[in-house]
């Protein structure tokens, strides 16, 4: 199968989040299968043109108000096959891309231009592979920024070259939806009866993602729970209806994670490496996790981790909110210490800071830092991530394979990969709790925190069985495959 994945993140080039992780491992996973498979990205200020090919020509891309011309630059993902190689296609356009930040900066979160900037690239998908001449089976777009690649595909590119080509709508994250004014989709050159029919229309504003939904030869999202849960409307940002109206073509398939990445056994980033036949590296990992943050050199105190984008979706106003965040109980109350690497909204990193200067045991580095959040999924003892909602969720998956416990809310992805531990049969993979409240999370690190000082054999047991666990990307590839196969059949 020919697959083009379009996107707006992919690792190495440019990550925010899971995403891009999910995006470049899906795609070496699929070409391990035999297919060949191509990326689009735009080519961010932060990518170097330094280091790319440049196709001969300009690439012309026709919007609503004109015709943006732009290059198109080539490169090949790294972990890529000498034999089936991915190749990644770079959009460069200096208006829209030529500035720091993918989706936004510091001073403005969400680029006033976005609409137009990912309406541009998702034109810009199609051009490409008539410029290349490579059309594919499935294209395969992302969340709210490439939403408008399977509109395009259903009410624009009708030509015969197109015609075999089907459509997939991964969401990551029904939270972000790409919601502007309707004065923008004059940029997307589509006739107003499009607005109405492929689902625009929302209270009268624009949102991208909702088109996609509607427009998509399949949906799928990230794990099943999180599948079930987006089709009822407290999860389902409103767009519960649209989902449940395509109901069935749309399923929740698990991501895989990277294992050639994320593995303590080959991990450069991590002293000495490790595996579930010889543990001892995890306490070298431990002692430069502590050396790292400053804290005391303490083999035998719990460390708990956390690596994780700062916003509501992560539950940092129940861990850290000023004056009832359980972060400053649970490090007074408890003999541990706490490290956290994150970056996002400016309350919390302030509140991060503030608790670091006054918690001995509490220390936070704000900042994204790709070395030390393999660090922290190595030397921690247990890993936090008490989500208000989760897709699915890398970190817990990343921090089972390390031998790191996961404390986690029974939402999601965490639901689908994390099982509680049961200290009667000595059963489980992590620590799970329902409610997020402050409490909640107290107790349960609390419980964590207990089973270390007091069931220790059964914690050692504990990481050695989230080591064992499976989640490779083999069997959720060929899952993708098969619902490549039912686009194909809809189309
Ligand atoms: P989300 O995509 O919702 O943020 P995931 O758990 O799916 O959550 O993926 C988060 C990814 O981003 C992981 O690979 C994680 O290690 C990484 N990450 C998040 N924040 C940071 C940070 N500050 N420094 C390094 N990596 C980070
Ligand atoms: C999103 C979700 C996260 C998921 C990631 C990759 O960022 O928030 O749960 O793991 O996408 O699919």
């Amino acid at each position: 199968m020919k697959i083009l994945m379009a996107a707006s993140e992919a690792v190495p080039f440019a990550k925010t989040g899971g995403l891009a992780d999910m995006v470049t491992s899906l795609a070496l996973a699929l070409a391990r299968l035999g297919h060949e498979v191509r990326i689009i990205l735009p080519r961010y200020f932060g990518i170097s043109r330094d280091k790319l090919r440049q196709l001969p020509g300009p690439l012309g891309v026709s919007m609503g108000g004109g015709e943006a011309w732009s290059a198109v630059y080539t490169d090949t993902l790294p972990g890529s096959s000498k034999k089936n190689p991915v190749e990644v296609y770079f959009i460069d356009h200096e208006g829209f891309f030529g500035r720091d930040g993918i989706y936004g900066s510091p001073s403005e979160p969400d680029f006033l231009d976005n609409p137009r900037r990912f309406a541009f690239f998702s034109r810009a998908v199609f051009q490409c592979c008539r410029k290349t001449g490579w059309f594919p089976d499935i294209i395969h777009a992302h969340d709210w920024p490439t939403a408008l690649v399977p509109v395009f595909l259903k009410y624009r590119e009708r030509d015969e070259r197109f015609s075999g080509t089907a459509s997939v709508l991964t969401i990551h994250n029904l939270g972000y939806q790409g919601v502007y004014s309707k004065d923008n989709f004059s940029y997307t050159g589509l006739d107003w009866n499009v607005f109405y029919n492929a689902g625009f229309d929302d209270w009268n504003m624009m949102n991208l993602l909702k088109a996609g939904l509607v427009s998509a030869d399949k949906l799928n999202t990230v794990s099943p729970s999180y599948a079930r849960e987006t089709l009822t409307s407290a999860g389902g940002f409103r767009l519960d209806g649209v989902l449940r109206s395509r109901q069935g073509n749309y399923l929740g398939v698990l991501n895989g994670i990277d294992t050639h990445v994320w593995n303590p056994a080959k991990d450069p980033h991590i002293p000495v490496q490790y595996s579930a036949k010889d543990m001892s590296g995890k306490a070298a990992a431990k002692a430069a996790l502590q050396k790292a943050f400053n804290l005391p050199d303490t083999p035998d105190v719990p460390v708990i981790g956390m690596v994780t984008r700062l916003t509501e979706q992560k539950g940092v106003g129940e861990l850290f909110g000023p004056s009832y965040g359980s972060a400053w109980s649970i490090c007074r109350d408890m003999n541990l210490q706490f490290v956290i690497l994150g970056t996002g909204e400016a309350w919390c990193e302030n509140e991060l800071r503030s608790l670091s200067s006054h918690l001995s045991n509490f220390r936070a580095i704000i900042g994204y830092d790709e070395e030390r959040s393999h660090l922290i999924e190595a030397g921690s003892d247990f890993f936090l991530m008490p989500s208000r909602y989760e897709p699915c969720g890398l970190n817990q998956m990343y921090s089972l394979a390390y031998g790191t416990p996961p404390i986690v809310r029974n939402t999601g992805g965490l639901a689908d990969t994390v099982e509680n531990f049961d200290q009667d049969t000595g059963t489980g993979t992590g620590f799970v709790f329902d409610d997020l409240t402050p409490q909640a999370i107290h107790n349960t690190v609390g419980w964590a925190v207990w089973a270390y000082y007091n069931r220790r054999p059964q914690v050692e047991a504990l990481r050695l069985r989230g080591m064992k666990q499976n989640f490779s990307w083999d069997v959720s590839a060929k899952r993708y495959i098969a619902l490549y196969e039912d686009a194909l059949g809809i189309r």
